[in-house]
């Protein structure tokens, strides 16, 4: 058989179908949900460890077990090289190293596992002495579990010891869990290390843009999150920061309240004007970053520089001579609900299926997310103003959209905030520009900074997750509450493409054949939790019905059999 390929292509094919396989094997897939008071399996212990193990920690003294083999065997600039080759076999090298080191560590502790370390690549135990020493003291907290405890001190009014607020791999010292759990110091964010790691993504996600389109873009809209902001001591606020060509600086007190230009040599790019949507969390906790922001916008939009190389200046003059309004007002560029309000609404609006065309969801989220935080002409203080036509008028200039990724566990398609909100941005901007931007998520999870399309994303975590025995099986162990999961995932899915037509057909076959067209599967999940089953198979209907997905006639008449029999089998019990 002839390819239509030459074998260089087809290399490169298969390196990159190589790239796209390592990629799902390495994400940490949840095999199931967290049973409140009770600690975790052994399996998945060795997972956590293994993610933890691969940051280096140097406030604790403790190196990633990967730098420390690459480093006892030789190989220099491992971090380059795997930013460069994810798949090389030098990579397969050090991590079959590493999983054998933390599975050591897991059944023989952590004299064992550094001895075998330096028997099995030469790394000196007292190297990897406080790595092991940091795993041993996770896992015996990973044993443990205090949370009833604590629960019924708190029903009793008693003292509930506080920790911080983190995900695990991040910060380990979130555990133990059942604790108070405390945010952050809004005027300690951006920390120095978040600034430095967002300069990283931001630089990565420009370049990918500049990638596809050869230039780069005019204006990028940013959602910011609370919890995420808390996680990575304000990495979301950094990037917006560092996009704009500024840095932040502390006061006398350590407290940033200033920020300082970035000169456009030091920078080499041109100032990129930034939307920013913060979420209700993100207000509440985080006013004083809320106005650092506001001044950081309007400190560029006076700086005397060309208007190509100063975005912000460019759009913003642009505003004032089109739309007639003051610099006040077109410099606005921080948006959040209304005081008090949180939420798009776009979620109950998708998995209501109360809408009829997709620009409703985008105007929802508008309608929601048009309070602007900043300053009057007198320097007044403005919170939460309505400003829908400014806020219109600042995506209408919007060419990309962008959110962080923060958690090991919970993604895109967990839970309906990813959607409510990139999603609702992204389909605002649409409307508004008559041209879907580019939608991009960042990986903040990895020490390698990872930016991706929403379509890769979404591609990916239907892999990792959705579509994986390993996920599914664990859901399915929860009984009606992991149906109900399995079917929050498709509709999760299903709201990335009412917002921003980001799933493939694909995705929704394999999800009927693997769910609904597999009857030993689907009878399954019938006798778990039926409610859960029908809704399931009409979201695939629906998805179909709206033209995103265009299954053979014979496999949408199964899905319509499929949801009549659920609905006799419903009504016979009187549950309907
Ligand atoms: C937040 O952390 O700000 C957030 C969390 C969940 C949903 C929406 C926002
Ligand atoms: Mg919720």
């Amino acid at each position: 058989m002839t390819s239509k390929f030459n074998s260089s292509e087809r290399d490169a094919r298969v390196m990159r179908l190589c790239e796209e396989l390592m990629e799902i094997e390495q994400r940490l897939i949840p095999t199931g949900l967290h049973i409140f008071g009770s600690a975790g399996e052994l399996k998945e212990k060795e997972s956590v460890l293994r993610m933890v193990a691969s940051f280096d920690r140097p406030e604790l003294g403790a190196r990633a077990l990967a730098g420390l083999i690459a480093d006892a065997l030789g190989i220099d600039c491992y971090e380059e090289l795997l930013r460069e080759t994810p798949t090389s076999e030098t990579r397969e090298l050090v991590d079959g190293i590493v999983s054998e080191a933390v599975e050591r560590f897991c059944e023989g502790g952590a004299e064992m596992a550094a001895s075998w370390l330096n028997l099995a690549a030469g790394v000196k135990a007292e190297k990897s002495l406080p790595t092991f020493s940091l795993l041993a003291s996770i896992s015996k907290q990973l044993d443990s579990n205090n949370e009833i405890e604590s629960l019924v001190r708190a029903l009793r009014g008693e003292y509930i010891e506080p920790g911080p607020g983190a995900d695990i791999v991040q910060n380990p010292l979130v555990l133990p869990t059942g604790r108070n759990t405390h945010a952050v110091n809004p005027y300690s964010v951006p920390s120095q290390v978040a600034f430095s790691r967002a300069k990283l993504t931001a630089e990565a996600l420009l370049r990918r843009y500049m990638d596809e389109h050869g230039r780069y873009p005019r204006a990028l809209a940013l959602v910011l999150w609370g919890l995420d902001n808390i996680k990575t001591q304000g990495e979301g606020v950094a990037q917006a920061l560092w996009l704009l060509g500024v840095r932040p600086v502390r006061d006398a007190l350590n407290r940033v309240t200033e920020i300082e230009v970035i000169p456009l040599e030091e920078l080499k790019r041109p100032r990129i004007d930034v939307v920013m949507t913060v979420s209700g969390i993100f207000r509440d906790l985080f006013a004083p970053t809320m106005t650092l922001l506001d001044k950081a916008v309007r400190r560029v939009a006076t700086l005397d520089e060309p208007l190509d190389l100063n975005h912000v200046r460019r759009n913003i003059s642009e505003s004032m001579t089109e739309s007639a309004v003051e610099f006040d007002e077109a410099v606005t560029r921080v948006f959040s609900n209304a005081p008090g309000n949180y939420g798009t609404n776009v979620n109950f609006m998708v998995m209501d299926s109360q809408w009829e065309t997709e620009a409703t969801l985008g105007d929802l989220f508008v309608t929601r997310k048009c309070f602007a935080y900043t300053r009057d002409s007198k320097g007044r203080t403005v919170e939460g103003h309505e400003a829908r036509h400014l806020m219109d008028d600042a995506l209408s200039r919007v060419e990309a959209t962008y959110q962080n990724l923060d958690s090991f566990e919970v993604g895109i398609t967990d839970v309906d905030h990813y959607f409510e909100y990139l999603g609702g941005i992204s389909k605002a901007v649409e409307t508004r520009t008559k041209s879907r931007p580019a939608i991009y998520l960042g990986d903040s999870l990895s020490p390698q900074t990872k930016i991706r399309s929403l379509r890769e994303t979404v591609r990916l975590e239907t892999r990792a997750k959705t579509l994986n025995p390993k996920w599914y099986e664990g859901m399915l162990k929860h009984g009606f509450r992991g149906v109900a999961e399995i079917e929050n995932h498709i509709a999760n899915t299903f709201g990335w493409s009412a917002t921003a037509d980001a799933v493939e057909p694909w995705i929704y076959t394999e999800i009927s054949k693997t769910f609904v067209l597999d009857p030993i599967m689907f009878n399954r999940l019938l006798e778990m939790n039926p409610h859960s089953a029908r809704s399931l198979t009409n979201r695939l209907l629906e998805a179909h019905t709206r033209g995103y997905w265009n299954p053979d006639e014979e496999i949408v008449e199964k899905l319509r059999d499929i949801v009549g029999h659920t609905n006799d089998r419903l009504e016979g019990v009187g549950a309907l």
